[in-house]
């Protein structure tokens, strides 16, 4: 009983004096601003397929990521997580946590492309995250289907128009989109809408789309990297995935050598890349690990060294949606 006391203090102690830096942020085209990390909530797919939510597991990883320093938590409607997301956040903000200091991101399923959907598409949402606005707002995908799984071929243009029209509304302070290419993202711009502030795409070692990263920058678009781990985990990794692994020798040398877990190294230089990471972990050490990676930075040889593994693979390629004229990734 007295062992536990102490041990309690010990935690509370370390919560209240620990040294954690908070993630620096960057400025967005419109204005704003948006903290260089963030949680990932979405469950993933296992062989059976998609992982369903099952109780309030995100929920505790939302509350222990913000306990944390996490500012930042990347969300969508297609995760049907968003409940679980809210509760955490609204708890939070309960406790004392400011709403201007939470930036929350979500993103419009593909089965709500039609202009006039998009507002509403957003206030279900937001009565799920029971909040009133959202600090970003995604296409998730240029690609329309409806529920039936029949493509919807709504311009995404048009998609974007209603997205402008939710800004308007102050339910979402900054619009943007996600898995676009570089034309599709010139298409908004040819029609004479305001750009994107933000991009997110998958990026990682295997994949860290130098070509995209400067049109961004050129552009004054935010990049978020998603699936920051891409094959790291064997369990997650195709057979035809080229390395690292996380027993990568080189990588655990690098871990070793800045006294820093492979997964960090890997955050770290990321972050490096100009981009926000959005690493997701349910496990409480690896949410805690994964942000605490402000205090440190890496050489530039290993900078280089990490950019060899650049193979311009993908391990979220949507092949199912080849077919579609909006089908936004290379076609070999
Ligand atoms: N826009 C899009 O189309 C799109 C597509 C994919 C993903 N995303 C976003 O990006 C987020 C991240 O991508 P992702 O979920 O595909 O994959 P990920 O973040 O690359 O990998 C998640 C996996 O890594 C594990 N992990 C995390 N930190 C770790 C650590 N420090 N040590 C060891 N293992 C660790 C997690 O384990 P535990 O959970 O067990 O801790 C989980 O199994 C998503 O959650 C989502 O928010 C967006
Ligand atoms: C996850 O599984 C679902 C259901 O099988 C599938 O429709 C979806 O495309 C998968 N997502 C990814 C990113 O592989
Ligand atoms: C699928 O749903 C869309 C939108 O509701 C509808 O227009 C279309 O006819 C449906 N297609 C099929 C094959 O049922
Ligand atoms: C290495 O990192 C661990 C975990 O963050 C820390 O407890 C330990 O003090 C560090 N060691 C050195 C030599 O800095």
């Amino acid at each position: 009983m007295l062992c536990n006391y102490v041990l309690l203090l010990v935690l509370c102690a370390n919560f209240v004096f620990s040294d954690v830096i908070p993630a620096p942020k960057l400025k967005l085209r419109d204005g704003r601003e948006i903290p260089s990390l963030a949680l990932g909530t979405w469950l993933g797919n296992n062989t059976q397929g998609r992982i369903e939510p099952h109780s309030t597991e995100v929920e505790d990883a939302v509350s222990a990521a913000i306990d944390l320093g996490y500012r930042h938590i990347d969300t969508a409607y297609a995760y049907k997580v968003e409940d679980q997301v809210g509760r955490a956040v609204n708890k939070k903000i309960a406790a004392g946590v400011k709403r201007e200091e939470l930036f929350i991101t979500t993103k419009l399923w593909n089965d709500r492309h039609a202009r006039e959907a998009v507002v509403p598409a957003l206030r279900e949402s937001l009565d799920q995250l029971k909040l009133d606005y959202v600090d970003l707002y995604l296409i998730h995908w240029p690609v329309g289907q409806f529920g039936n799984q029949s493509y919807d071929y709504t311009d995404y243009v048009d998609t974007w128009r209603g997205m402008l029209e939710a800004k308007a509304l102050g339910l979402a302070r900054s619009v943007g989109v996600s898995n676009f290419n570089q034309q599709q993202i010139d298409r908004l711009a040819a029609a004479g809408l305001e750009l994107p502030a933000v991009l997110q795409v998958e990026i990682n070692l295997n994949l860290q789309q130098p070509s995209l990263l400067a049109y961004c920058r050129d552009h004054h678009i935010v990049v978020m990297g998603y699936t920051p781990f891409g094959s790291l985990f064997p369990s997650k990794a195709r057979e035809d995935a080229p390395p690292p692994r996380v027993d990568d020798p080189a990588l655990v040398g690098m871990g070793e050598k800045y006294n820093k877990t492979v997964t960090q190294i890997i955050v770290r230089y990321l972050l490096d890349l100009g981009i926000i990471p959005i690493p997701k972990a349910l496990k409480p050490a690896h949410i805690a690990q994964n942000f605490a990676v402000f205090d440190f930075s890496l050489s530039q040889e290993d900078r280089d060294w990490l950019k060899t593994y650049d193979k311009g693979y993908r391990t979220i390629p949507q092949l199912k949606w080849l077919d579609h004229p909006y089908y936004p990734f290379e076609k070999s």
